[in-house]
């Protein structure tokens, strides 16, 4: 089966991290270190902010729900974008709150109707830069004033999942905006580009008032030994992080002209994955199932006509190509 539905590295995890975790694993009778001592420390240093900054979770999909946690009381609100990733909607029903989902423009957010939709019990807002499932990017400028122009009493979740993907022309440094703003938190994940998905290890950049109310909600030993210490060596391994990025550009673009030559419309995606209108997606889907293909139907995100499809490798791109031929 090739495997194209859930965002994953199509090189799988990095050999630095594979003997890393294996590593680990003679000491995993061991409750992990609480702290994630080692892996704090590294990400510290990558990243030049202090430890007390970093708030370490089971995937980022675990950032996202203490960012909810902390920041909300039943009843209140948050603001998140339609075709927001399904967590969001998780974390503030967990968190029994209300959402406001605003709806997007050309797929991607409507900052300007976001701002003007945070009201008085608004509490949190979930940004995701790029988007998932729709690949969406938001440009640094108007993404930092929509930041600056969120009152300081809400809390802001940048999710930043797929960060790495970024061409050197996107890329911007949202751990200085967290220097200069209290209220933003910066999720990423080493699930994606880091290949370490099944180990679920994530992290959150925050000042450190928030930081402490993030820990404290934290369960204590919510990260494994094996997954802090594969972080590490692949937070360390910049090799895998370059083939890593230029498999996919290559693979982006070579599905994306694929897709044209087929007469399919796609959106362009700043991520690990493309968005595709194939039409009756349920029945696209089977076909593809069928010839041993699984990528992602959207129908809970309200895109009954599209399927996302993760970039593989240029073998893997190719045999989508040839059985939506
Ligand atoms: C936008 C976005 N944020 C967060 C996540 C969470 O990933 P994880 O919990 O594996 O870090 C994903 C995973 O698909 C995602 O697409």
């Amino acid at each position: 089966m090739i495997l194209l539905a859930s965002n994953e590295n199509p090189l799988g995890m990095p050999e630095s991290a594979r003997r890393a975790a294996a590593e680990a694993l003679a000491g995993a009778g061991n409750y992990p270190d609480s702290n994630g001592t080692a892996l704090k420390n590294a990400l510290a240093a990558r990243l030049d902010v202090p430890a007390d900054w970093l708030t370490l979770g089971s995937g980022s999909s675990e950032i996202l729900e203490l960012a909810a946690q902390v920041s909300l009381k039943p009843g209140e609100g948050v603001v998140y974008s339609q075709y927001g990733f399904i967590v969001y909607a998780q974390a503030t029903a967990h968190a029994h709150a209300h959402a406001t989902v605003v709806p997007s423009r050309d797929f991607g957010h409507d900052l300007d109707a976001m701002r003007a939709a945070i009201g008085d019990d608004t509490k949190l807002v979930f940004v995701a830069n790029p988007n998932n499932p729709t690949g969406t990017f938001i440009d640094a400028a108007p993404l930092l004033a929509f930041l600056q122009s969120v009152p300081a009493h809400v809390t802001v979740l940048l999710d930043e999942a797929y960060t790495e993907y970024l061409s050197p022309a996107q890329r911007y440094d949202s751990i200085e905006w967290v220097r200069r703003l209290p209220n933003l938190i910066v999720a990423r994940t080493f699930s994606k580009a880091f290949g370490l998905a099944g180990l679920r290890i994530g992290y959150g950049v925050s000042q450190p008032a928030l930081t402490a109310r993030m820990n404290a909600q934290r369960p204590r030993f919510n990260v494994t030994t094996p997954a802090q210490a594969a972080a590490v060596a692949a937070l360390g391994d910049a090799d895998f992080l370059t083939r890593t990025y230029e498999l996919n550009t290559a693979g982006r673009d070579q599905l994306a002209v694929g897709l044209k030559e087929l007469g399919l419309e796609c959106v362009p995606s700043s991520g690990n994955f493309l968005m595709v209108r194939v039409g009756d997606a349920q029945a696209v889907h089977a076909r593809l199932l069928a010839a041993g293909i699984e990528v992602s139907l959207l129908g809970p995100y309200g895109l009954p006509e599209w399927l996302r499809v993760s970039i593989g490798l240029p073998e893997q791109n190719r045999a989508v190509l040839a059985a939506l031929r």
